[in-house]
C-alpha cells in the first residue's frame, strides 16, 4: 500500500542559481530547516553565512513563481531592507520553510550584491 502521509510526500521548487543555471529539485516536507539549507545542500550555492538567522543578506531570493503565504518577518525586512538589490518579490531564503506551501514554485537567488 503506498504511504501517503505528508512526511513522504515529493515536492519540487525551481531556483534560478546566479549564474543564471536552473534547476528543479525535489525534496520531503520538512527534510530541510528552510529553503537556503535545501539550495546548499542540492545545488551548492555559497550562500547562508549567518546560518538562517536572516542577517547576512545571502540567501536573498526573488520569488519568480508563486506565492508565499507568510509575511516577511522583522528581521527578514531589515536585511531586505538593507540589500541594494530588493525587489517587490524579495525573500530570504532561510525564512522560507521547506513544506507543501512551496510545492512547485520558481525562486531566483539573488544575494546580496
Ligand atoms: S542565511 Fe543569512 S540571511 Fe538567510
Amino acid at each position: 500500500m503506498p504511504d501517503t502521509s505528508l512526511a513522504n510526500q515529493r515536492y519540487s521548487v525551481t531556483i534560478i542559481l546566479l549564474n543564471g543555471e536552473k534547476h528543479v529539485v525535489e525534496f520531503r516536507r520538512h527534510a530541510y530547516n528552510n529553503l537556503m539549507e535545501l539550495i546548499v545542500n542540492e545545488l551548492y550555492e555559497n550562500i547562508g553565512d549567518c546560518k538562517g538567522h536572516a542577517w547576512c543578506g545571502t540567501c536573498h531570493v526573488e520569488v519568480v513563481s508563486g506565492q508565499l503565504d507568510e509575511e516577511r518577518n522583522r528581521d527578514e525586512s531589515m536585511t531586505l531592507a538593507k540589500l541594494p538589490n530588493t525587489v517587490a518579490s524579495s525573500r530570504l531564503a532561510c525564512q522560507i520553510m521547506t513544506d507543501e506551501l512551496i510545492d512547485s514554485m520558481v525562486f531566483r537567488v539573488l544575494g546580496d550584491v
